[in-house]
């Protein structure tokens, strides 16, 4: 089947994050819409890139001001703790540019994940457009496991059946941490899906997605692949090594 894959490959994830920010600025500067929503990638990867759209050149030609910024997923941990994602955005990009506390839509780590994960989908009711039942976000950023997880979508999770939630609590297979996420269809009905995926670590994952093709519940970030959506990889030559 021909999924509708835009590959970028970037030397480092400079490059990559740098011409990710500059398609970040033309996107808000190109919606006219009075919101537009952001759903954040959690971990490692994507903290570059929120840094280069802190910086000046960037963040100066940006409207914080329509831009609504939600967490695809967050660890139950409290907004300090070192493992937060939301912490991780916070001191890449929040605190580094002038965007209104009411824009910001964290995840509370901190409540306990069966109040949350109804709280915050009642977050996403409110304050999103709705289609089909189901919120939509203008751009879904996600970053990939080396497992092929996404969000906090593990390999062979009982959630990835989950039609009827929007966010899900999970477990992380090896630490046993307690996570929430967004489920598949929130996060197949973005109007625009982007994967930052870097280093050498992710050459093998990349390879069973975008050359094998391996559409599997083993690999979950492979259950967003669909006819009609447009995926873009944002990819460094290390995670691009056998493309
Ligand atoms: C998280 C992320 C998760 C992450 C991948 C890749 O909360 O950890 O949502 O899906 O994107 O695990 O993590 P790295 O970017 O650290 O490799």
């Amino acid at each position: 089947m021909n999924y509708n894959q835009k590959i970028n490959i970037f030397t480092n994830p400079d490059e990559l994050s740098q011409n990710l920010a500059v398609e970040f600025v033309d996107f808000i500067r190109n919606n006219k819409n009075d919101i537009i929503n952001i759903l954040l990638a959690g971990g490692s990867t994507p903290k570059i890139f929120y840094s280069y759209l802190a910086l000046d050149k960037f963040k100066d030609k940006i409207e914080w001001g329509k831009v609504h910024f939600y967490w695809g997923d967050e660890r139950c941990v409290s907004p300090d703790h070192s493992d937060s994602n939301y912490l991780m955005v916070k001191k890449s990009l929040l605190d580094k540019i002038d965007i209104p506390k009411e824009n910001i839509h964290r995840i509370y780590g901190e409540n306990s994940p069966e109040k949350e994960i109804s709280r915050y989908s009642n977050e996403l009711l409110n304050n999103l457009t709705i289609k089909e039942n189901i919120p939509i976000f203008d751009w879904v950023f996600l970053g990939l496991g080396n497992d092929g997880h996404t969000a906090s979508l593990f390999p062979n999770s009982k959630n990835l059946n989950n039609i009827n939630d929007l966010c899900v609590v999970e477990i992380q297979p090896e630490s046993g941490q307690r996570r929430i996420s967004l489920s598949l269809p929130i996060l197949k009905n973005a109007q625009k899906i982007t994967f930052l995926v870097t280093g050498r670590g992710k050459a093998e994952i990349i390879k069973k997605l975008l050359i094998d093709r391996e559409i599997t519940n083993q690999y979950p970030a492979s259950l967003l692949f669909s006819k009609n959506k447009n995926i873009e990889w944002c990819l460094d030559v290390d995670s691009a090594k056998y493309l």
